[in-house]
């Protein structure tokens, strides 16, 4: 009997369905005595046995669904190693819901906070298997993370809505774009749907050069501008800060989000009507595009293939269009961040996109 437990933990995403399902498929295609326990939001479902015993059947019709049929949770690996109100030991208590259901292995799809828990747990000799899902595209190791093509299709949309509205009333727009610390989903959406500027964690903004570049599109007659504004995006001055000293900036802070000051600080600057769009969560809901249904599928299927070999501690991804295993210890606690220097930037800025650093 070969018993896997499942679980999808952190922010949702499109695709997660269709991960599973690869990786259940692939390996019923390969054995039947096989069962599957399914633990409930997250890693919650692990630490206080929460699961419901899953069939092939189960995984059947999720290809194009969004979400998660598990359900998830943030559970902060920070805390991870601190007791619960009641005072069990989170670790311990996962370890045991392991060994009490005599588990082979867990398969554990999730982004960066997810994976520190699962290479702690496989530091604690549980063996772990885990998928790529995110659509902040953070994941060090991988080229790509599913959710991510689905959210900037996302993006890309709000941004194409944008522009129709953007040229009648010739306003400047805001488009704030998910990414938490980094940029791609930004980047990528920006340049698909033609923004003028794109604001970037990676790539700090001076807030004149973007009023300048709105007064100079003006006068050439473009009297609108967009920017696809990342929601960790941070100007010069502020990315001088201690990390200390800019975490105390932003709870002070009297906008709700980086696009409302931007926004503030340009109609002063300026004295141009500027109006803010905010996707928000809109960006991981839905069903996955094409592109993440066929590349969750190859990563599920790549894990059952790891999973039928007994080869554990591994996430798979993606590196130059082939499936790759990457050692946890190598993925844990590092992020994938946009190269400012690198080709993608390039070639946006000789298109005339602006980053609003010069
Ligand atoms: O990590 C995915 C993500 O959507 C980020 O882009 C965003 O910063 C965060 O999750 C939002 O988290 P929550 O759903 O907990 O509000």
């Amino acid at each position: 009997m070969l018993r896997i437990g499942m679980l999808t933990s952190g922010g949702d995403c499109q695709a997660l369905n269709a991960a599973m399902r690869g990786v259940v498929k692939s390996i019923f295609s390969k054995r039947d005595d096989v069962e599957i326990y399914g633990f409930k939001d997250g890693y919650k479902g692990l630490i206080y046995s929460n699961f419901d015993m899953l069939t092939s059947r189960d995984f059947s019709g999720i290809l194009t669904r969004g979400g998660t049929i598990l359900g998830t949770s943030r559970q902060p690996f920070k805390l991870m190693t601190v007791p619960d109100k009641d005072g069990l030991d989170k670790v311990a208590a996962m370890k045991h819901t392991y060994h009490k259901l005599s588990l082979d292995c867990l398969v554990i799809l999730g982004g960066n906070g997810t994976h520190k828990t699962a290479n702690l747990l496989r530091e604690n000799g549980l063996n772990i298997v885990t998928l790529p899902k995110t659509i902040d595209n953070d994941l060090y190791g991988t080229d790509m993370t599913f959710g991510f093509q689905s959210a900037v299709d996302i993006a890309t949309d709000t941004i194409d809505r944008i522009h129709t509205t953007a040229t009648s009333h010739s306003r400047v727009f805001i488009v704030e774009i998910m990414g938490h610390k980094v940029g791609h989903v930004a980047l990528h959406a920006g340049i698909a749907g033609g923004a003028d500027i794109i604001l970037i964690p990676e790539i700090p903004y001076d807030i004149d050069v973007i009023a300048d570049i709105i007064e100079k599109r003006a006068k050439e007659g473009k009297a609108f501008t967009i920017l696809a504004v990342a929601e960790g995006a941070i100007s010069k001055e502020d990315a001088k800060l201690k990390k200390k000293e800019y975490k105390e900036k932003l709870a002070k802070k009297e906008h709700p989000s980086i696009s409302y000051e931007l926004a503030h600080q340009l109609e002063k600057k300026t004295s141009r009507e500027v109006r803010i769009t905010v996707p928000g969560h809109t960006q991981r809901g839905g069903t996955p595009c094409p592109y993440d249904r066929v590349f969750s599928t190859r990563v599920g299927a790549k894990a059952a293939e790891l999973i039928l070999k007994g080869q554990y501690g591994y996430m798979v991804g993606m590196k130059n269009g082939e499936t790759i295993k990457v050692p946890l210890e190598e993925v844990a606690g590092k992020l994938k961040y946009v190269d400012p220097e690198g080709s993608l930037v390039k070639e946006a800025r000789r298109v005339g996109i602006s980053f609003g650093d010069k």
